[in-house]
């Protein structure tokens, strides 16, 4: 087995919080995973041996929320906004007539494209969700595109309820035909429960629904107002609660005593001009943080992790180092995942050398393309 030496980074963010920076670092990958860890002067001998010049290195970003399968765009929905008009979810109607439209080869080709877009901005793992099909064989289909790409695969069916379609009935196509059709191809089921989409009892029972399919619950909640998404996904265990922009006392306090993680997308409060969640009063109760960017064409069209992290940084009182590891070790906490998002023996070797002396950069310097090279399972990502 070949083992490969990366030597000489300048600063080392493990993402482990055991030992979470290392100056003057180097690290030993085999068979995809990280073998060794720690200061250059103690590295063991290697096959091959690269030179980081004294980058920093990052462990890849954990992408945990993301909706990549669909057809069309809405650039006149943004500008209409941009000129005054708010967001209400009301958009992803014309995604979904679009996504309906569209081939199963167009769909894969548009997704792909978004995950190797993700890839060349240091994204190793991405969650992708279903949600723009709507009926039971475009959201079947949308998922199986997702597994092309991704192990993190979301049910999402109950996204809106379709138009035509009484609210009722749907409900009862999503934890009935349709979800029998996409449980094979899905990890996570989701919903999106706010005012205009999902109640509260609606959402309980279709993420309880998931459950009994075997798949294991997450929620879009508290995005547009406060609702009852957060203390839902607090109770049923939920890996993580997503938006939590709109939080009374008792979702923080529900939040911090239970294991769910919050995820916060400032990518979607910035292109809906709407207030930031915020992050610190989260942290300062002891809740775990995960950044996303929440990728989909209608409220957060864009792929970028440093993006989400500058954006963190500067409105969302988080420090560079609290960013930094929301969007790589809270983004695996919000996925159960504990081979990725750290850089530590046997984890993946997923991880992004920085063109910068440190992952502060990232916000420091927001907007410019930092990431030098991107390693994924050890492999060189190649242009
Ligand atoms: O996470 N909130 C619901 N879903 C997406 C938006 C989808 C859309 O507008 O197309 C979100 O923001
Ligand atoms: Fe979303």
């Amino acid at each position: 087995m070949t083992t490969t030496l990366l030597d000489g980074i300048g600063l080392l963010y493990t993402g482990d919080p055991e030992r979470e920076e290392i100056e003057d670092a180097a690290l030993v990958v085999e068979d995809g995973r990280v073998a060794w860890v720690g200061h250059s002067r103690g590295a063991p001998g290697a096959d091959e041996r690269v030179d980081a010049g004294g980058r920093a290195v990052i462990p890849g970003f954990v992408d945990s929320h993301a909706h990549l399968v669909f057809a069309g765009d809405r650039t006149a929905e943004f500008q209409s906004r941009m000129s005054g008009r708010p967001y209400t979810g009301g958009g992803i109607r014309t995604t979904v007539a679009a996504t309906r439209r569209a081939g199963d080869a167009e769909l894969a080709t548009r997704a792909a494209a978004l995950v190797r877009e993700m890839l060349r901005q240091g994204t190793t793992t991405v969650e992708i969700k279903s949600g723009y099909g709507l009926t039971v064989e475009d959201e079947r289909r949308s998922l199986e595109i997702a597994t092309g790409l991704t192990d993190e695969t979301t049910f999402l069916g109950a996204h809106v309820v379709p138009e035509g379609v009484a609210a009722d009935d749907y409900v009862r196509l999503v934890t009935g035909e349709m979800l029998q059709a996409c449980a094979p191809y899905a990890r996570w089921v989701d919903v999106f429960c706010e005012r205009g989409a999902f109640d509260g009892d609606q959402s309980r029972e279709i993420l309880t629904a998931g459950i009994r399919a075997g798949l294991l619950p997450r929620i879009h909640a508290n995005q547009l107002g406060e609702g009852p998404g957060v203390r839902i996904a607090c109770e049923l265990g939920a890996a993580s609660a997503d938006h939590c922009t709109h939080l009374t006392s008792a979702d923080v306090d529900a939040l911090a005593s239970s294991g769910t993680v919050a995820t916060l997308l400032p990518g979607a409060e910035f292109s809906t001009r709407s207030p930031y969640p915020d992050a610190r009063r989260l942290l300062d109760a002891g809740v775990t943080v995960a950044l996303a960017t929440d990728c989909n064409p209608g409220s957060s069209f864009t792929s970028s992790m440093p993006f989400c992290v500058a954006l963190a940084v500067r409105e969302m009182r988080m420090t560079p180092l609290e960013a930094v590891r929301a969007a790589t070790y809270g983004g695996a906490r919000a996925l159960r995942r504990t081979d990725v998002g750290w850089l530590r023996p046997g984890s993946r070797a997923d991880l992004v050398v920085l063109d910068a002396p440190s992952y502060v950069h990232l916000a420091y310097r927001p907007g410019v393309p930092l990431v030098h090279q991107v390693f994924h399972s050890g492999l060189l990502l190649e242009e």
